[in-house]
């Protein structure tokens, strides 16, 4: 389901008042990072699915499905109420009131149920959500569903058990041996719910959410044995094994970061480090909502480059007279490819000056 870059402008920005994607993101799709030979983030995907096709052999694999899913998908099929933040525009890229680019794997869950033959399965694909700007976040990022159904009658700790078991033999693939721990988690389309941590560089990181499948989303796909789910972020582990430092690298078409991955998971090297540059801006954010989502994607889109290594609200206040909220957010600019020179920077940074006082109403300071 390749995407030529002019047919993505065309599907994906609409002009529709719902629209809310932009060019900057319609030129992700397809780029399909996951499939790519070699790729940190096909590798690690390569890696799970071995694990699992070894393991168990029935499970089906799905790595190019269409970001583009209808919001049934996304959200109803998966019990998401329609009041849940998740489904806000200023979270979710919206194509028209009814159609989206997926927030998550889960959104394949439904369909797959319906068509997969073992009712066993893995879905890979990228994800795409409105975000911060640091070193972690990226509007794009990928993820893998995993699926398992058992017979009808099962019982729960049963499918807890298995479940458990089968995360922790795939985090020892991957981590060897680590300390993990599981938090009860909450998801509105499992129950109960959890969290794998893994006790790594001298802090509890976050794997993975997953849980058992609440059953009116396997009665509403016409089945009725009952089962687990998971889903796991690429990056996330990507960065870890890899040591990646900063999550717009997996973006880089530089031989420097590609050359240096052979399939095997390797420590990356930073080829170098240039230097960094700060701006800061600051502004009423006026009488609209402002949300800092908003804000970001307006930053996003004002640099074609990625050049922005993070922004971060550094100071907020209200007025105790006027009750107005003054922000004051610090732009960290970086590129990981080559030096920028004040001029760009601030030639770009101008920009989102310009661009938040008429798109978001703020005044500046
Ligand atoms: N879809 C969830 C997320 O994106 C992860 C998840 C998948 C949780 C399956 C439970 C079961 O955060």
């Amino acid at each position: 389901l390749g995407f030529s870059s002019t047919s993505n402008r065309e599907e994906l920005i609409t002009g529709l008042d719902d629209n809310n994607v932009t060019e900057n993101i319609a030129s992700r799709v397809g780029r399909n990072l996951h499939l790519q030979p070699n790729h940190p983030l096909h590798t690690i995907k390569q890696k799970i699915e071995t694990h699992f096709l070894t393991l168990h052999t029935s499970f089906e694999t799905y790595s190019n499905l269409s970001p583009i899913v209808s919001t049934k998908n996304c959200f109803d099929d998966l019990l998401i109420p329609p009041s849940h933040v998740s489904r806000s525009p200023s979270d979710t890229y919206y194509i028209s009131s009814t159609k989206c680019l997926r927030t998550h794997t889960s959104a394949h869950q439904s369909t797959l149920l319906k068509e997969s033959k073992s009712k066993c399965f893995l879905c890979t694909g990228d994800v795409y959500r409105r975000d911060e700007i640091d070193r972690s976040h990226y509007p794009v990022f990928h993820q893998m569903e995993g699926v398992k159904l058992f017979e009808e009658g099962t019982h729960v700790s049963v499918i807890e058990d298995d479940l458990k078991k089968t995360l922790e033999g795939l985090t020892q693939e991957l981590f060897g041996d680590v300390e993990m721990r599981w938090n009860t988690d909450y998801f509105p389309f499992t129950d109960p719910s959890w969290e794998l941590e893994i006790y790594f560089n001298d802090e509890w990181l976050e794997v993975l959410g997953s849980g058992v499948i609440q059953p009116s989303i396997i009665t509403n796909a016409g089945l009725t044995q009952p089962g687990w789910a998971f889903g796991l972020g690429l990056e996330r582990l990507a960065m870890v094994l890899f040591k990646i430092p900063d999550i717009r690298l997996f973006w880089s078409k530089d031989e420097r970061f590609l050359g240096q991955f052979d399939g095997g998971i390797v420590e990356f090297k930073p080829f170098s480090k240039y230097p960094s540059s700060d701006r800061d801006m600051s502004f009423w954010t006026g009488s609209q909502n402002f949300h800092s989502n908003d804000f970001a994607e307006i930053v996003r889109n004002c640099i074609t480059e990625d050049i922005i290594e993070s922004v971060t609200l550094i100071d907020e206040f209200t007025h105790p007279k006027t009750k107005e909220v003054s922000n004051c957010f610090r732009f960290t600019y970086r590129s990981m490819e080559r030096s920028l020179t004040n001029e760009e920077i601030d030639r770009v940074h101008f920009k989102v000056r310009e661009r938040a006082v008429e798109e978001l109403g703020v005044v500046l300071r």
